[in-house]
């Protein structure tokens, strides 16, 4: 712990982990009925695995390979991703995908199933519907927002209108989304960086992200946790891009600009309808501080991915013919694009307890008790 608390002081996102780990949560005051997650894969518990057309998928071995049934999921993970321990954390089973709770019929099942939390989440979503959309690769966010109107209907239908809106107001709406639109255009997908500039790109992703919101508070939603993007110039699928495996400047330039963006959008909502509450949390700021001071969050390989091939193993996807690493704990990156299981779970924390500035301006143990 002394070799911890020395480095601490040097890097002071560190040192808010650690405050994290020495003052862990109280319990929780009030608790939360349901979550409705909302995004991309680094979310997704296996909503893609519903779509036949979809090449977007992590259904296949090594992924899971540290789940607790040691399968595949849809997961884009060697095991757990940030939904499912942040859904532990407030004490809610993890909320299933959304495509699995519709029959056949198209039907929604249960109500059971609807009441602690459903997951629209994704695997290659985005803010924008892309070209996904026409291959049916993902669900675009849009169209997520849509089958949570479905979701809430059937709420108000069971429950009775004032119900479902005391139970909505006290849930917790997660949305995790910007990667993909942002990735797409920093590998130059003609379309967007024909165009548009990047300033134009990203505050058209504010501003439809804005309208998305509003859809939402209007479905019941009041307490929202979000996560700004990370250093997506840093991913292995970027850096293997460069000669010296540098991360991309510009694309971490626009992360930043984009997440200010995110920001004020949250804040200009909690103006316009008090009632809104909200948890931000600076993933950037925390994948820096991880990339600065691996060691102290008991990582040593911060730039290859530790599931894939050729250069640092980020040529291709985790396939079963993939090799991977022998010790995940030690790796920031799963694949070419996603955290670990051990990322993930150092996200979750800091989402759940960490203090300012990595959450704003409170944490979701917090905006619990709101
Ligand atoms: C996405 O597609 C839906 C219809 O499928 C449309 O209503 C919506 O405006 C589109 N959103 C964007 C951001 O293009
Ligand atoms: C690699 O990244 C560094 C740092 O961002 C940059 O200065 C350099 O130009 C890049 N090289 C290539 C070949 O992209």
């Amino acid at each position: 712990m002394a070799t911890a608390t020395n480095r601490a002081l040097i890097n002071p996102i560190s040192s808010l982990f650690l405050y994290v780990l020495l003052f862990e949560s109280r319990g929780l005051c009030e608790s939360v009925p349901g979550m409705y997650i909302f995004g991309d894969s680094l979310v997704d518990v296996g909503n893609n695995n519903y779509m036949p057309a979809s090449f977007a998928k992590a259904n296949n071995p090594h992924n899971g390979i540290d789940f607790p049934s040691g399968k595949p999921t849809g997961r884009f993970s060697n095991g757990k991703n940030a939904a499912d321990f942040l859904a532990e954390k407030v004490g809610l089973p993890s909320p299933s995908p959304y495509l699995s709770l519709v029959s056949n019929s198209n039907e929604l099942s249960d109500i059971s199933d609807l009441v602690t939390g459903v997951s629209f989440a994704s695997g290659g979503a985005g803010i924008f519907n892309g070209s996904d959309e026409i291959f049916g690769q993902s669900i675009p966010l849009t169209k997520q927002v849509g089958y949570y109107s479905i979701v809430h209907d059937k709420l108000v239908q069971h429950m009775g209108s004032d119900k479902a809106q005391a139970h909505l107001s006290k849930s917790l709406f997660f949305v995790v989304i910007g990667s993909n639109d942002l990735l797409d255009y920093f590998n130059k997908n003609p379309r967007a960086s024909k165009d548009y500039t990047p300033e134009e790109y990203v505050d058209l992703m504010v501003s439809t992200l804005k309208g998305l919101y509003q859809r939402l508070y209007e479905l019941g939603a009041r307490k929202f946790v979000v996560s700004g993007v990370s250093m997506i110039g840093c991913c292995p699928a970027q850096r293997r891009q460069n000669a010296t495996s540098e991360c991309n400047v510009e694309a971490n330039y626009w992360s930043i600009n984009y997440n200010d963006g995110l920001r004020s959008l949250l804040r200009g909502l909690k103006r316009e309808s008090s009632d809104i509450h909200y948890s931000y949390f600076d993933t950037y700021r925390v994948m820096d501080s991880i990339i600065q001071d691996p060691e102290f969050y008991g990582i040593t390989e911060i730039k290859a991915a530790c599931c894939g091939r050729g250069k640092l193993k980020a040529d291709g996807k985790c396939t079963i013919f993939s090799t991977y690493c022998s010790n995940r704990k030690n790796h920031l990156f799963w694949d070419l694009y996603h955290p670990t299981e051990h990322t993930s779970s150092i996200f979750a924390n800091m989402i759940y307890s960490g203090p300012q500035p990595v959450t704003d301006p409170m944490n979701v143990e917090q905006l619990v008790d709101v």
